[in-house]
This record gives structure tokens, C-alpha cells and sequence, in this order.
């Protein structure tokens, strides 16, 4: 197996020519903007030197102190209802005006609703609420559940995961670059295998083979060792979107009532209809225990972060769990109403399905075109291509996917790069058939343009 020669799956390489070259190229306004952010901000892995200063956003747009638009297929996963949706604005605005902020020991009409909107949603309707303000924290109380209620404070996790940035959550994280330095990290925290039908140890390509061998290893690491009270895993993984078959969930739900671990799912950049269902688990007919949201919570809007429990785990009256200033945040709540409105009026789970259907039609007439695109995955708008030097040996080709991405950027289309190699495309769920085709043809140029 090739060595992880300093990939990063969780995101693109903010250093190196190719950057250089970019930022060379930009106005000098721009260049004033973005040393001046330099100036007053750590640096940090992934995030700088930024790609360029934005004034402006709005429905599935970014645009620049030029007025450049591009289509941004990024958004840190949480443009899901566009950016600038009307609804949300007009909600939070409307609630900032009347009650901005609810003190913890006081509740209000509109928490109460935010959390039964999210509960509505989910196929049980067997869940109670926690607001935090950011994943991280829902991800932190989520463990912390987990080992109230089992007694048992080891969890499984897999490898190349990213669950957040906090200590806690690093620990629980599969990638090296969020944890490098940072340790010791918590005890009790075990790695899984990821399930990856293209890149794995088995070297298969078969779904069912490659997700009993995942769950295999889960069941040795459960029969070795003791005191696990979660598993904790993106159901459909975000970045670079892999999607285990239906198989799997069921059986990793069996073994965690096995084992008396809680199903944690992480959620926080692909619920809200990014898969086709509101909630990504609703495709495989399996329900977590603790369900962790994010990032589109918010509306694009207001930070805003939740966690579903199961009902009959709410017994931590007597810890104070999240104890957090916005408990019950006025202006996320607001925002988490519309948001969900906006969702169902706007039939955004049928158009995310339709626009995935476009989407694999387009993707499967480039894949037959271009031997450099060695796979590609979709699941309703989580969009993946890996670009390799030879379909054959699989070999990651980086350096044409930073090309692509620099070339795209250029022709204002935004997105991710993915373990290197893997182009990675979030739409907002309002993209319209019409902008994602103009998407491929961006990505097809760039391909031509950008092959030696
Ligand atoms: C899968 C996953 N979990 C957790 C987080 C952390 O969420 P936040 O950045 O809101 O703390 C992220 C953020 O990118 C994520 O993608």
C-alpha cells in the first residue's frame, strides 16, 4: 500500500507553486486584502494563506472586491438552503429584534419548536435535543453521553476521520495533520477501518466484501477489548465521499446492541437533504443513537450546531452536560426553523435527488472520456472524483488535481480538494441543473487544459 506521503484528506494544500502562482496572479487589491488577513491571523494548516477576500454571497455564489462570481462548490458543507437565503434572513432578523438571546433557566416558544422540527424529521421521532454552538462541542457532548450512560468510556472511531478540532475531538480523529504535536491525546479511543471500496487492504472493489471486512475488524477490536460504550462514524463519509452499502449499517447497528456501545453518527456536513433524505441514515433504514448535526443548521447564517439522543438515554440529569452560554440560542433556533422550512417548500430533497441523477450522467460521460478520473463517487449532491496517473495502479495524480483546482478557481468554480487527488463537490441543494452542467464543463476544460 503506498505511503501517506503527507496527504490531507480533510482538505486542500494551501502552500506550494501552485498557490503562489494564484495569489501572484490576483489584483493587487486582493493582494492588499489577503496580506493584511495574514497580518492579524495565526496561521494554520489548511485555512492560510486564504484563496482570495470575498465582499459578497448569495444564493450558490461567492464574489470578490471585483465583482467575480464563483460558484462555490465548497461552502464548508453548509450552504445547503444557498447562501443568503431569504427565509433564514428574514427569521433571524425577526428573532434578533423580538428576543436575541435566552439565559439558560429560561426556554422560549422558538427553541421549543427548533427542536421539534428536528425531531419531526427524523424516522422515529424517538429523540430529545441538545443545542451546541459548534460541531466540535456536539461531537464532544456526544462522547460524553455516551459514557454516562454505558459506563463505559472507550469509543471506536475510524481512521482518516475527521470529527472536529478539539482535543477531544482529535483524539477521536483519524488524520494526523489535526493531531501532529498536539498529544497525548485522550485514552480509550480505538481506530477502525474506514470503509473504501476503492482504495483498500483487501484490494477489492466489491462493496459487501470490503464492508464485512471493515465490520470483521470492528468485531475483533469489540471481542478484544472492553469498556467500549460508542462508535462514532460519518455514515456517508464527506470528504471524499464513500458510501457503504445497506449491509453494513445493519450490521453495525446488531453488533453495537451486542456490545452495549452507542451508534453515534456523525452528521454535521451531510444532513439537512445533501443525500437525498434529510437525515443521511434515512437511506439505510438503520437510526444512531446519538445523531450529531452542523454546519447547515444554521442556514448558512448563525453557527449552529445539535445532537439527537434517543430518548431513552436522557438520564444525565444530574451532570450538567453542555452548560453552554447559547443553550438555547435565540438566533440559531430562528434560523433552524427557516432553514427547514425553506427545505420543505422548496422540495430541496427532490431537487438534490434530480440534480444527483444529472450529475452521474455527466460524471459517467467523463469517466468514459478521461482515463485520469479513476473513480467517481456520487450520492445525491456529495460529489467525488479521484484523479489518478493510471486507472490501473490507482496512483493518486495531486498534481493534476491542484491544477484543476487553480484552472476551475480561475473560470469562478470553488470547491475541494480531498486526500490530494480527490475533486470534491458540495453544491448547495438549490443548484440548478443549468449551473451544474456549466460546473462539468469548467471541470472538462480544466482536464484538457491541464493534462501534460
Ligand atoms: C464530519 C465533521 N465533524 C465535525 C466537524 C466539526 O464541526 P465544527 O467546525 O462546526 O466544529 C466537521 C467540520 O468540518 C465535520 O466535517
Amino acid at each position: 500500500m503506498e505511503p501517506n506521503q503527507g496527504l490531507i484528506r480533510e482538505g486542500d494544500i494551501n502552500s506550494g507553486s501552485l498557490r503562489e502562482q494564484w495569489l501572484a496572479g490576483l489584483d493587487s487589491q486582493s493582494i492588499k486584502s489577503l496580506k493584511e488577513d495574514e497580518a492579524v491571523f495565526m496561521r494554520q494548516s489548511m485555512s492560510t494563506p486564504c484563496l482570495q477576500s470575498i465582499v459578497r454571497a448569495d444564493g450558490c455564489y461567492l464574489f470578490d472586491k471585483n465583482a467575480k462570481a464563483y460558484l462555490d462548490f465548497h461552502g464548508n458543507s453548509l450552504h445547503q438552503v444557498g447562501y443568503r437565503n431569504p427565509y433564514v434572513l428574514e427569521a433571524v432578523v425577526e428573532q434578533l429584534g423580538a428576543l436575541p438571546f435566552i439565559p439558560r433557566r429560561y426556554t422560549a416558544d422558538i427553541a421549543v419548536q427548533a427542536a421539534k422540527a428536528l425531531i419531526e424529521k427524523t424516522t422515529s421521532k424517538d429523540f430529545k435535543v441538545l443545542f451546541t454552538p459548534s460541531g466540535t462541542a456536539a461531537v464532544g457532548l456526544a462522547l460524553k453521553i455516551a459514557r454516562k450512560v454505558t459506563g463505559k468510556h472507550k469509543v471506536i472511531s475510524l481512521w482518516e476521520a475527521f470529527h472536529g478540532a478539539s482535543l477531544d475531538c482529535i483524539s477521536v480523529g483519524g488524520e494526523y495533520v489535526f493531531n501532529k504535536e498536539l498529544g497525548p491525546l485522550l485514552p480509550g479511543c480505538i481506530k477502525g477501518i474506514p470503509y473504501n471500496a476503492y482504495r483498500n487492504l483487501l484490494n477489492s472493489s466489491s462493496p459487501e466484501r470490503v464492508a464485512d471486512f471493515c465490520l470483521d475488524y470492528l468485531e475483533y477490536i469489540f471481542h478484544n477489548e472492553g469498556d467500549i460504550g460508542a462508535v462514532l462514524l460519518e455514515p456517508i463519509r464527506a470528504t471524499d465521499t464513500h458510501v457503504p452499502p445497506r449491509s453494513y449499517f445493519q450490521r453495525l447497528q446488531q453488533m453495537c446492541a451486542r456490545y452495549q456501545a452507542l451508534l453515534i453518527f456523525d452528521e454535521i456536513p451531510t444532513a439537512l437533504g445533501r443525500s437525498g433524505e434529510f437525515y443521511v441514515h434515512q437511506n439505510f433504514a438503520v437510526e444512531p443513537d446519538v445523531l450529531v448535526l452542523g454546519k447547515g443548521l444554521g442556514g448558512g447564517v448563525v453557527p449552529q450546531a445539535a445532537i439527537l439522543v434517543k430518548t431513552r438515554y436522557d438520564r444525565c440529569s444530574d451532570v450538567s452536560l453542555g452548560h453552554y452560554t447559547h443553550e438555547k440560542p435565540a438566533a440559531g433556533c430562528a434560523a433552524i426553523c427557516a432553514a427547514i422550512r425553506y427545505i420543505n417548500e422548496y422540495q430541496l430533497l427532490e431537487n438534490c435527488r434530480r440534480q444527483g441523477v444529472f450529475a452521474k450522467q455527466a460524471a459517467a460521460s467523463l469517466f468514459e472520456r478521461y482515463a485520469c478520473i479513476g473513480d467517481v463517487r456520487i450520492w445525491g449532491l456529495m460529489i467525488s472524483f479521484e484523479l489518478v496517473k493510471d486507472r490501473a495502479t490507482k496512483e493518486r495524480d495531486t498534481v493534476l488535481a491542484e491544477k484543476i483546482l487553480y484552472y476551475s478557481l480561475e473560470k469562478g468554480l470553488s470547491f475541494k480538494l480531498s486526500a490530494g487527488n480527490c475533486i470534491t463537490w458540495h453544491p448547495p441543494l438549490i443548484v440548478t441543473e443549468a449551473q451544474l452542467a456549466s460546473a462539468f464543463q469548467i471541470f472538462e476544460d480544466a482536464i484538457n487544459a491541464c493534462r501534460c
